[in-house]
């Protein structure tokens, strides 16, 4: 199988054609997700609270990535790998250099980092040193004591008008990819639209150029709150392969998400 690129993305965004990208965190589910056509996977720190049973992100450590990185890499060998950089592991340039260092070992082509401006310099000396950034912008989960909750981000004004400057001062910086995370639909559309560089939704609408899922949301094994952004595609295909290839079909043809599961 050939390895997916970001350049292979970059000209799908050109042609405005959608991909799907969903979490990963062991060698069987990667190969799955691979073996169905889906080139790109994230080890993130979800796996805090999807695997590990928290309630937030935040007490997950660089080497519990690195460990779930080898695994995924394992059962994906061309998958462009993105994986987290967890909480407090890149507060300082410094630290986001030794702690991509031991990702990238592992496995990863590219760290994910919670986060606007304050991180421009950082992404900058990533990039110039030979590790890519995918940022992450909206709902960053590690941010969740700030924020007070896990809520929408970017509906008033001025909060949006802040999230579309972070947008554009990561793409400055040298970021590759972008996720956001839960926002309205019409501030995704102004960022997607604004960027060359592709931008993955989760809770985005279906404006983005590409989705993400956490993979438990994909097959309805999410425990407790169900977000409204999450689908099962498992119940309507009975099926975990079935499931995976429905999802791409959704993404790619822009019926998933659907109006339920976006936010104005
Ligand atoms: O950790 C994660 O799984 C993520 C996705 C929700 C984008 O950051």
């Amino acid at each position: 199988m050939k390895p997916t690129t970001v350049t292979q993305l970059r000209q799908l965004k050109q042609q405005h054609k959608k991909f799907a990208t969903i979490t990963a965190y062991d060698y069987s589910f990667a190969k799955l997700f691979a073996d169905e056509g889906i080139g790109v996977l994230l080890v993130g720190d979800s796996l805090g609270m999807t695997v590990q049973g928290h309630d937030s992100t935040l007490p997950v450590t660089v080497e519990e990535i690195a460990y779930h990185t080898r695994a995924v890499r394992r059962g994906a060998p061309a998958s462009l790998l993105l994986a987290d950089l967890p909480f407090m592991a890149y507060a300082t340039p410094q630290q986001a250099f030794e702690n991509a260092a031991i990702v990238m070992r592992a496995g990863a082509n590219m760290v994910k980092i919670e986060g606007g401006r304050w991180l421009a310099e950082t992404v900058r000396m990533l990039t110039e040193r030979a590790v890519p950034v995918c940022g992450h912008l909206g709902l960053t989960p590690q941010s969740v004591n700030i924020f007070g909750g896990y809520k929408v981000q970017g509906r008033d004004e001025d909060a949006a008008q802040a999230l579309f400057d972070d947008a554009l001062a990561l793409e400055a910086a040298g970021a590759q990819l972008l996720v956001l995370e839960c926002v309205p639909v019409a501030l995704a559309q102004r960022i997607t639209d604004a960027l060359t560089i592709p931008v993955i939704g989760i809770g985005a609408g279906n404006v983005t150029d590409g989705q993400i899922l956490v993979m438990h949301d994909a097959f309805g094994i999410t425990g407790g709150h169900i977000p409204k952004f999450a689908k099962n595609f498992l119940a309507a295909t009975g099926d975990m392969r079935a499931a995976v290839r429905q999802y791409i079909a959704e993404v790619e043809s822009a019926a998933y998400p659907a109006e339920e599961h976006s936010f104005h």
